[in-house]
Parts: structure tokens; C-alpha cells; sequence
């Protein structure tokens, strides 16, 4: 939610910040702004895109070395001009960008009108522009410290970066809750939400802590203090991420390529984890957790979105393998139902970003109950990932496609994974079973390319359903979460109306919907119940509902009653998410490319969710 990038250098800051804005821009893009110092404090903002900056900024005076830029997801007031960050300071002398939330923010917006400050947006961050205005003159002190003094009067969430027009070799910037790294270059710096703005300057970054300011000038080294006033040595690492990695490398969006990555990355989340002909699973990141978790009671998976569909196959999975309890949780449910926690639980949190709010109060609800923290997170040092007992990262690379996808299955593969060893600790498998489902798993990143190659048919039928208002997907077993999360991503991207249900749940209601023109997606590859779902398919068609069938490569039955067919390789039984999804997002992708949507930023989300 929001992007924000600085710079301070020898270097023009706005090529270097604009590229930033793009890069961030799967954040948030209902408005973006952008501030620069060159003796005056410049300040341009707009509603709309960061391309509608660059034209708003045409001809302009777009000079300096220091600057700051935001692209926005609007939380306190409606995307337009005037909301838009940066904003100014009363004076006119600083600028802010933020990303997260003030919640005291009609408190503090109060308190600073009867001191006769002028609000200009509606915004919570300027708030916080105007506070840190005010200490700054009344106490006389730093801009850093003044910072630090408002930052002790705040509650909520917060990414901050401030520039100066009188401290111009100055940019301060601080965090809680909200993601900041700062690059580090030869003279010069940078500052982002993530690192997708900083790979291509530099390797070398620092990922800011909650509470903590840093403050970096002009050719001195960069300092870093907790709002609590204490020192802290600056903790440099290197970036592994590749520039490749963040761009569209010939496809049309990032959605499709991530998609297609999909081989790739789910071998990569397998990489010196699985062994089949040894019968080794080792994910070292939980090695020191792992007897606790096989002799746990109950796990509980707390997640939202597509990362809880892959909670939900979890479930199957740590059930039927392990023969543990699992519940699945949305997180923001979770904190708010004064759930039964004990020290002998497990929670495994799931995210791809590592930095969703929800999901991180659940985490730490659970933890102040004594329960053990399990991360699954594909943002190698995220938040989450720095707040659970131990984890393992999923690997998948960037995702910058808003609709999550190569996450998804490499979630899916991580659990399996789990799921697998903790079976093998608990006896719960047969060795010779043990050694089947290994095999198979290796196997599937072939099966996914194979996979991918259905992708001109579905085209094909794309095409079709244009114009169709709304669908219903469907699936049983492990089954069930694959039609749930089909019916999300074709819902957050194409913005038809779509729901998953559980095949047998159908005729308990959503059966009334079923006429000529409803498409009904039928992911029919269960072995164990396929009977059961050819005969869903039989109260589909008696309706004259229209069906679209997932069917296993080689299968007849679902073939002749079915109206379209998609055929995917065959599998295990509890691998099938892995391949059923494909052409479930393959699907997604050419519909709303067809309707012309704007596949990588659908309207009204944003990538990376750090508000509650
Ligand atoms: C859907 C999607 C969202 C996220 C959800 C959780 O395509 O991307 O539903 O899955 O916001 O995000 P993470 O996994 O980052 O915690």
C-alpha cells in the first residue's frame, strides 16, 4: 500500500525517483507526487498514474539532487490532487510521503487546528507534517529530533521520508510497521518501500527496524537512532535479487510472466530442500522447530487472500499426511474473536509480501500467547519473516503482478514440503508412500511446463466469456481451494462477479443461479470423489448450466458431458493444486486482457496490504 522513494546524491534525483515510482507502483496508483530540493522545495502531484505525473511535470522545473516521491493507495481521503502526496509543511519548508496509517490522527488533527494549523488535504499524513512542523519551532531542535519527538505521539503504522528546503543535504526517513530499505552507493543514497527501486544503483542495503529513524546527509555516513533515542549501528546486506527479475522480460504484463515463471519458481522453493532418491526432506529454516511441530496438538494457519487458499490446501495437506489438527484462519478474523491459544500450538503465518497487517497482528496476538511461529513468506526479510520464531521462505522471486500467482504455488510446495516431514517424523506415511509422493513432487515442475502449453486454448476460450457476468467454480477435497482461488483471480482482475465453492455445497444454494448463461469451472480431477463430481456436473447441465471442466490428461467421462475441457497432466491426488491452478489463472489473465483491463493494477487493490 503506497510506495515511496528518495534519493539524495550528486545524480538528478527525478530520473532516478520517477524509474523508482514505477517500479513501486504495483502498491499502490490512484495518485503520485513527487518533491525536489534545488534551493526551493518543488512540489508537483496528481491524481492518477505515475505516466500522468511524468506529463503533469512536463516542462516544469524538475531539477535537484535530493528528493522524494510516493505513488498512493488511498486509506484518509479520495484519490485527487490535493490528497496526493508529498505534502507540505504549514511553512511550506518540509515535505512528507507515507505509507501505513495514523490512527490517533483526529486527536493530534484537532490539538493542531487550535494551535492554527491549516489542513489543506484529507489525509492523516499531514497530521503527522504539521506535528513535526510545530515541535521543530517551538523546541528549536533538529529535524531528526523533531521527528523523533512526533513519532513518540503517534500510534499506527508509518513509512516516512522528509526533505528539507532548509537542511538541503538532508533526508530523514523511519519506520514502524510499513517496510524501508536505504541503499547504500558511492555518494550518494537511496530509499524505498522495497528494493525493487535500489537493485539497479546498488547490492548494498539496509532494512530499517520498527522504530527506527534514520537520518542521512550529504557525504556523512547514515545514522540510525530508535524513536526511544538510542543508537544503533547500521546493519548493511547485500541484495540478492536481480534486475531481470523485476522486469517484464518480453511479456505483455507481469501477471502472465510470473505465471509462466511457474516451473521455476516452484522448483526454486524445492531447491536443496527435497531429495527423492535419498528420501530427504530438510527445510533448514525450521530444522531447530520441527520436533515441536510434529508433536504439536493443532497447527493453526492464519493467512488472507490467495495466501490463505494455499492455508486452506495446507489443511489437506497436514491432515491427511501428518495426521494433525489444522484450522485455517483469516488473520483478520483471528485477532478479533478472542481465540483459544495455547504454548503447545503451532501457528504457521503465510505471506508473500511478509508485510500484511492483518496477518502480522495475528502473529503477534499468538505470540503474546506463548504459541510457536511458523513463517511461509516470499520476501526474504519482510516484517513477518522478522517476527516468527523461525520459517522458510518460499524463494519465488519478486512478484510485482498485483494478483498473486507464482506465490501461490510456491506457498502450496513449502507446505507440502512440511507436511511431508512431519509425516515422515510422526510415522504417519509408509516408507514406500513416502518415496512415491517424493518422486511426484520432483516431477511437477515439468508437469506445470507441460501445463503452461494449454495456455493458446484457453485463450481460445477466453475469448467466449468476454462479455459473462458472473461465475461459479467448483471443486472438492484439495480440490476446493483451487476453485476459491480461481474464482479470486478472475474476480480482482477482471472484475466479474465470481465465487468458489466446495462441488456438494452447490445444490445447499448457489444452485439457483444456474441458467444458459452461467459458466460453471469444474475442477474434476479427484480420484477419490470423482463420481461425486461427474454428478455435480449432471445438476449443472440439467440446468443448462455451461460447464468448463478440469479434467486429468486421458479422462472420458467428464469429457462427454462437459462443454469445454482442460486437460492437466496427471498427478498425486494432494499434488493436483499445484497443476489445476495453472489454467485457472491462465484463464483469469486472457479474460481480463480481453476486457481490457489493467491486468497487473486492477482497480481499487493494491500489492502489498499494511493497513488493517
Ligand atoms: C490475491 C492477492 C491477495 C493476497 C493477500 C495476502 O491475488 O494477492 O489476496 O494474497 O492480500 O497478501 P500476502 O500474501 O502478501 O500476505
Amino acid at each position: 500500500m503506497c510506495g515511496i522513494v528518495g534519493y539524495i546524491g550528486s545524480r538528478q534525483a527525478f530520473p532516478i525517483l520517477m524509474k523508482g515510482l514505477y517500479r513501486l507502483e504495483y502498491r499502490g496508483y490512484d495518485s503520485a507526487g513527487i518533491a525536489l530540493l534545488n534551493g526551493d522545495l518543488k512540489l508537483y502531484k496528481t491524481k492518477g498514474k505515475v505516466a500522468d505525473l511524468e506529463k503533469f511535470v512536463f516542462g516544469k522545473d524538475i531539477t535537484g539532487t535530493v528528493g522524494i516521491a510516493h505513488t498512493r493507495w488511498a486509506t484518509h481521503g479520495e484519490p485527487n490532487n490535493v490528497n496526493a502526496h508529498p505534502h507540505f509543511s504549514q511553512s511550506r519548508n518540509l515535505a512528507i510521503i507515507h505509507n501505513g496509517i495514523i490512527e490517533n490522527y483526529l486527536a493530534l488533527k484537532k490539538e493542531l487546528i487550535s494551535r492554527g494549523y491549516k489542513f489543506e488535504s484529507d489525509t492523516d499524513t499531514e497530521v503527522l507534517i504539521h506535528l513535526i512542523d510545530d515541535i521543530r519551532n517551538n523546541e528549536g531542535v533538529t529535524l531528526d529530533e523533531a521527528v523523533r519527538i512526533a513519532l513518540n505521539e503517534v500510534v499506527g503504522a508509518y513509512a516516512i521520508a522528509i526533505i528539507s528546503k532548509n537542511d538541503p543535504d538532508m533526508l530523514v526517513a523511519a519506520r514502524k510497521g510499513s517496510p524501508l530499505v536505504v541503499g547504500i552507493g558511492i555518494d550518494e543514497f537511496f530509499l524505498a518501500s522495497d528494493a525493487a527501486p535500489i537493485v539497479e544503483h546498488t547490492k548494498e542495503v539496509i532494512y530499517l527496524n520498527d522504530e527506527e529513524i534514520v537520518c542521512i546527509r550529504r557525504g556523512e555516513q547514515i545514522k540510525i537512532k530508535t524513536i526511544k533515542n538510542k543508537n544503533k549501528t547500521p546493519y548493511s546486506q547485500k541484495l540478492e535479487m536481480n534486475l531481470s527479475e523485476i522486469e517484464k522480460g518480453g511479456f505483455d504484463h507481469f501477471m502472465l510472466k510470473e505465471i509462466y515463471e511457474q516451473p521455476r519458481s516452484i522448483l526454486d522453493s524445492m531447491r536443496g530442500r527435497l531429495n527423492a532418491r535419498q528420501g530427504k526432506v530438510k527445510l533448514g529454516g525450521i530444522i531447530d522447530y520441527e520436533q515441536k511441530m510434529a508433536n504439536a496438538q493443532r497447527i493453526i494457519i492464519v493467512a488472507c487472500g490467495t495466501s490463505w487458499h494455499a492455508g486452506l490446501v495446507g489443511e489437506y495437506l497436514f491432515e491427511d499426511l501428518a495426521r494433525i489438527p489444522v484450522e485455517v484462519e483469516y488473520a483478520s478474523e483471528f485477532r478479533y474473536r478472542n481465540p483459544i491459544i495455547t504454548e503447545d500450538d503451532i501457528v504457521i503465518a503465510i505471506s508473500q509480501s511478509g508485510e500484511t497487517a492483518d496477518t502480522l497482528a495475528a502473529i503477534e496476538l499468538a505470540k503474546s500467547k506463548g504459541a510457536t511461529i511458523i513463517g511461509i513468506c516470499n520476501v526474504v526479510g519482510s516484517s513477518i519473516a522478522r517476527a516468527t520464531h523461525a520459517g522458510s521462505y518460499t524463494h519465488a522471486g519478486p512478484e510485482i503482478g498485483v494478483a498473486s500467482t507464482k506465490a501461490f504455488t510456491a506457498q502450496v510446495t513449502i507446505l507440502t514440503l512440511m507436511a511431508l516431514r512431519l509425516a515422515q517424523m510422526r510415522g504417519t506415511i509408509k516408507k514406500t508412500r513416502f518415496y512415491q509422493i517424493l518422486n511426484e513432487l520432483e516431477s511437477i515442475p515439468d508437469k506445470v511446463s507441460e501445463t503452461l502449453k494449454i495456455d493458446t486454448k484457453i485463450k481460445e476460450l477466453a475469448s467466449l466469456f468476454i462479455g459473462t457476468r458472473n461465475f461459479l467454480y467448483l471443486g472438492r477435497g484439495y480440490n476446493f481451494p483451487v476453485a476459491m482461488e480461481g474464482a479470486l483471480k478472475l474476480k480482482e482482475i477482471s472484475y466479474i462477479h465470481a465465487e468458489g465453492y466446495p462441488a456438494a455445497e452447490m445444490k445447499h444454494g448457489p444452485i439457483a443461479l444456474i441458467d444458459q448463461e452461467m459458466p460453471v469451472v469444474v475442477i474434476a480431477t479427484n480420484k477419490g470423489t470423482y463420481d461425486k463430481v461427474i454428478s455435480n456436473i449432471q445438476e449443472v447441465k440439467a440446468r443448462r448450466g455451461i460447464i468448463i471442466a478440469i479434467v486429468t490428461k486421458g479422462d472420458v467421462a467428464v469429457k462427454d458431458l462437459a462443454d469445454y475441457i482442460i486437460e492437466v497432466p496427471e498427478t498425486e491426488e494432494l499434488l493436483v493444486p499445484l497443476l489445476a491452478t495453472i489454467p485457472l489463472q491462465l484463464l483469469s489473465y486472457h479474460i481480463a486482457v480481453g476486457r481490457n483491463c489493467n491486468v497487473d493494477q486492477p482497480r481499487n487493490l493494491a500489492k502489498s496490504v499494511t493497513v488493517e
